[in-house]
């Protein structure tokens, strides 16, 4: 049985910021968010959150997840936060995991080699450490050759010979849960900062092992805004490493953002300057880019997305986007289409090559196949208070710069008239002109070039 414990209750001083520290976002997630998903991989039975600075924000910010909240309402320190889970946790038997809100790069291999280290050895506790290039500012761990603690001293209280010492305390431990009850009512705060050490619970343990995590940036934390660009940084060099390896090209790695729950097949192409957001899913044979941003959205094999934005929507196979086409709010377009420039595809269907390639406006409609949309066409779809759908069938061909004025059906084989508006449903196979007959009316010239008038009048 696993618990898991994270400390969120510190302001963040170097924020400098009214939002708690671990409600800064790194990339789509907050910093806890990213804490408690890593932990989330191991099955805990409980995910306790410590709160305290503005506690209402971070409760809010974690309410649709299972966790549990224990309130510090006073941040008396790292051993003072745990003392606050003693009610909590009476009957607890297992394992306690306690990790840092604001340590998000941790990988969970790491946070399941450390409680397997911890339940093979039957340590009272098991802390991970990492050998810093510059350890300054942590506590130093001292072990033996088995890997068996000697000693956790914060570096305020170290000596000078002590500080050389670069394996430091990430402050991720893993406790067997009855042994750390039974000592932590006897901390006491006589140290340097007056503060309830958590480290000094660890002291009192044994057995307690320590490990190294081999890749120290893991245990990086997040103390100021510097510190949250580097974190996004290396959480975006892993991402788009391991895509990479995978068999995605990403021409200009240093211009392209990609998030973590976005997902990419072999042989797709990110051009620069291109950004995948969210819930997103790209296809094997896709370019994307330069110059696009995708949201939320499926792009099928082989599509072309070139200068464009789409979010919450689906493209299929062998479709061009772009350039500077913008599809959102659930659009979803078929394959084999062409949906060109200065086009905006808003919660519409459009079927399987069917193209609308210049300067439209495509609202709230259903196209069919094989549809022609002509250049400067404009779905007419909302009345100032309410939206209305158009529909158009098959191979129908809707000529250059035509209004339709939802809500409006039009049948399939249908061509309307070069800038007609169409205002009433149109059955199958027909013409539609919709527009003033031109007028020519041979030798007129305006009033003042007329015969016998002066330019004066
Ligand atoms: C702690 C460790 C240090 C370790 C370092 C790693 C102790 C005494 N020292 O030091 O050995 O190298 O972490 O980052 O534990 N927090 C609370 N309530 C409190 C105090 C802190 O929730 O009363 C939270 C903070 O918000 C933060 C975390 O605990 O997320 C760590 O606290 P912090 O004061 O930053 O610990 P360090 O002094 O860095
Ligand atoms: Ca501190």
């Amino acid at each position: 049985m696993v618990a898991i414990a994270i400390l969120a209750a510190g302001k963040g001083t170097r924020m400098k910021s009214d939002l708690p520290k671990v409600l800064h976002s790194l990339g789509n997630r907050s910093l806890v968010e990213r804490v408690l998903d890593t932990g989330a991989t191991l099955n805990p039975e409980r995910q306790i959150a410590i709160v305290g600075y503005r506690s209402e924000l971070v409760r809010e910010a974690l309410g649709h997840r299972s966790v549990e909240f224990v309130e510090q309402t006073e941040q008396l320190g790292t051993g003072h936060a745990v003392q606050q889970l003693l009610p909590y946790l009476t009957d607890f038997q297992g394992d306690l995991l306690v990790l840092n809100g604001d340590v998000p790069l941790l990988r969970p291999e790491t946070l399941q080699n450390l409680l397997k280290t911890h339940q093979d050895h039957q340590n009272a506790a098991t802390i991970l450490t990492a050998q810093l290039p510059n350890p300054k500012g942590y506590g130093r761990v001292f072990c033996d050759e088995a890997g068996y603690l000697t000693a956790i001293i914060e570096d305020r209280d170290c000596t000078p010979e002590q500080r050389q010492n670069c394996r430091v305390n990430a402050g991720i431990y893993c406790f067997r849960w009855p042994d750390l009850a039974a000592v932590l009512p006897k901390l006491t705060a006589e140290n340097d900062q007056n503060e309830y050490y958590l480290t000094d619970a660890v002291n009192f343990l044994k057995p307690v092992m320590v490990m190294d995590v081999p890749d120290y940036q893991e245990i990086w934390g997040i103390n100021d805004r510097r510190q949250l660009t580097n974190a996004y940084q290396i959480l975006q060099t892993r991402i788009k490493t391991n895509w990479m390896l995978q068999g995605v090209t990403i021409v200009d790695p240093a211009s392209v953002t990609i998030d973590d729950t976005v997902e990419l097949q072999p042989n797709a192409v990110i051009e620069p300057q291109t950004h995948l957001r969210g819930n997103t899913k790209i296809s094997a044979g896709c370019r994307i880019g330069p110059g696009s941003l995708i949201e939320n959205s499926t792009i099928g094999e082989n599509t072309t997305v070139l200068y464009s934005v789409v979010t919450d929507s689906t493209v299929a196979s062998g479709t061009c986007v772009g350039p500077y086409a913008h599809l959102k709010a659930q659009a979803s377009v078929g394959s084999g289409c062409r949906i060109g420039n200065f086009v905006e595809v808003k919660n519409s269907q459009i079927g399987d090559r069917t193209n609308v390639s210049h300067l439209s406006y495509i609202g709230d409609a259903t196209l069919g196949q094989q549809v022609n949309v002509g250049a400067g066409t404009i779905t007419v779809n909302y009345d100032g208070k309410y939206k209305h759908r158009t529909v158009i069938g098959d191979r129908t061909r809707i000529g250059s710069n035509c209004s339709l004025v939802a809500p409006l059906t039009i049948g399939s084989d249908v061509t309307t008239a070069a800038g007609s508006t169409i205002v009433e449903d149109l059955p199958n196979d027909c013409l539609a002109i919709a527009r003033v007959k031109q007028v020519v009316k041979p030798g007129w010239r305006p009033k003042w070039l007329r015969q016998g008038a002066t330019s004066a009048e």
